[in-house]
């Protein structure tokens, strides 16, 4: 069914043919992939944004971002018309949906706190909007935000913009967003949970019957819980994924100490275990990205505001810090000085199926390089242009796997890309100038590739 925008606008926030309409403000990877997601599903939903170039691009189906199965969706649904761009006009947005996520940014401050500019003036916005409205109206927050956010800071703006009161006028609840960039879409339609923190027992009620409804028979576990709760929930989940990976990395860094230990078999027959559990046991330069080293950061600043200091979070995040360098370290160990070293690099994304380079491990490890003149030749399926903000001509960038290897003396595999998992010793000795290859994220098999060449890897003992 197509529907006419005229038709839209006039049924106002009424339901059109049963299904609610919702709002989502904020385009960024979560708030668009719900977008996409209710709208997939026959909800018809308006995502708005300060950003007008990214709107024009929702409006004509593309996604400002690369995301696998994004593309194809959003512009069904623009066709289709369950979808529509607004550039900010958060009143409308309002005064046409009956539910308004909150996706937009919370970025980290200098002392790792986070940043709630973007929450304040999105809370000021729909309060102003709400106070046009006559009818009740769930505003959710998905955004990642610091235990007490949703209570203390965006409930007493909606009802001082609004002049109405949280739970009995409109609704408010904080449902955190657990989706993974490179598979952010298929995790929308297929959660594992869903969180519900709700500020009274009407508002968890109504998003509840939402989700129910977008899940139907499948839905997964839904958690009801207090706001707060649901808030250190998303943290608790990261920081826990983050810990996992900084404890599989210590030990890969004392496997480096042992003759002939693997930190790969250690972490295979650990996660046998049914307690630990094989995920996110994958040893490696760390992790990266725009969700753990923030999240992790936010949580230590917000524990001591809290009056209690999280060591171990602490630890987590300096072992993230120091395990890119392991792979500069290793290519000493290969080279002696690096300098004038003509050295490859593939892989550039925080990881594969992305290309979001926010904290990727291949920037302290590509500084470092330049800071012993090394000369540094990259390659990513996609990330190449967003590397170019950040190198600049620092760096060579190329186009193929081939020409980034060619005349090397030395490779560091930095991102799992698939197209790299399937290369043979032969590959690098045929390019290189001198087949040394240091493994940093673990795909090759150290057997094979140690006969043929010169070979290292994180987490394999001498
Ligand atoms: C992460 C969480 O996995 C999501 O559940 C969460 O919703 C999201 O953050 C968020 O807060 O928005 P994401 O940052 O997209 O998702 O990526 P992950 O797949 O979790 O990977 C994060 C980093 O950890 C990557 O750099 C990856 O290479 C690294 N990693 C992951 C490892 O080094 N080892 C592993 O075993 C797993």
């Amino acid at each position: 069914m197509i529907i006419n925008s005229k038709l839209w606008l006039n049924l106002k926030s009424k339901a059109i043919n049963g299904q609610q309409k919702i709002s989502v403000i904020g385009v960024g990877y979560v708030g668009l992939c719900t977008a996409v997601g209710l709208a997939s599903k026959g909800y018809f939903v308006t995502a708005c944004d300060i950003d007008p170039e990214k709107i024009k691009k929702i409006n004509r189906g593309i996604p400002p971002f690369y995301e696998p199965d994004l593309q194809e969706k959003l512009s069904e649904c623009i066709k289709k018309g369950t979808l529509k761009g607004l550039h900010k006009q958060t009143n409308r947005a309002i005064e046409e949906t009956d539910f308004t996520f909150v996706a937009v940014g919370t970025p980290s401050k200098p002392d790792g706190s986070i940043d709630l500019k973007y929450i304040e003036e999105a809370a000021g916005n729909i309060g102003l909007a709400l106070k046009e409205k006559e009818t009740y109206h769930v505003i959710i927050i998905k955004s990642t935000v610091a235990p007490g956010t949703t209570q203390n800071l965006v409930k007493p703006i909606l009802e001082q913009k609004s002049n109405k009161k949280c739970g009995k006028d409109f609704g408010l609840c904080m449902n955190p967003e657990f989706l993974r960039q490179g598979s952010a879409f298929n995790d929308t339609l297929n959660a594992d949970r869903v969180v519900i923190g709700s500020y009274d027992q009407r508002s968890g009620d109504s998003l509840e019957a939402l989700y129910r409804d977008f899940y139907k028979p499948q839905a997964p576990p839904i958690i009801r819980t207090t706001l707060s709760t649901a808030e250190l929930i998303k943290y608790a989940s990261n920081a826990m994924l983050a810990t996992k990976i900084s404890f599989i990395n210590t030990i890969a860094n004392i496997c480096e100490k042992i003759p002939s230990a693997d930190v790969k078999v250690v972490a295979k027959a650990m996660g046998l275990d049914k307690r630990i559990g094989p995920l996110f046991l994958d040893a490696g330069l760390g992790y990266g990205g725009s969700c753990f080293p923030k999240d992790v950061k936010a949580l230590i600043a917000c524990s001591k505001n809290f009056g209690y200091d999280p060591e171990l979070l602490e630890s987590t995040e300096n072992v993230n810090k120091k395990q890119p360098l392991k792979a500069v370290a290793l290519a000493r160990q290969q080279l002696g000085t690096l300098k004038d070293k003509k050295i490859a690099i593939l892989g550039l994304a925080f990881k594969p199926d992305t290309d979001d380079m926010r904290e990727a491990r291949v920037i302290p490890i590509i500084n470092q390089l330049i800071a012993e003149d090394a000369h540094v030749v990259a390659y990513d399926p996609v990330a190449s242009s967003t590397a170019k903000f950040i190198f600049k001509s620092e760096i060579t960038y190329t186009t193929s796997l081939s020409s980034c290897l060619q005349d090397t003396d030395l490779c560091i595999l930095v991102t799992e890309w698939p197209e790299f998992k399937n290369l043979k010793p032969e590959d690098f000795i045929k390019y290189m100038k001198h087949p040394n290859l240091i493994d940093g994220r673990r795909i090759y098999n150290p057997q094979e590739f140690r006969e043929k060449l010169n070979f290292t890897a994180i987490g394999l003992g001498p």
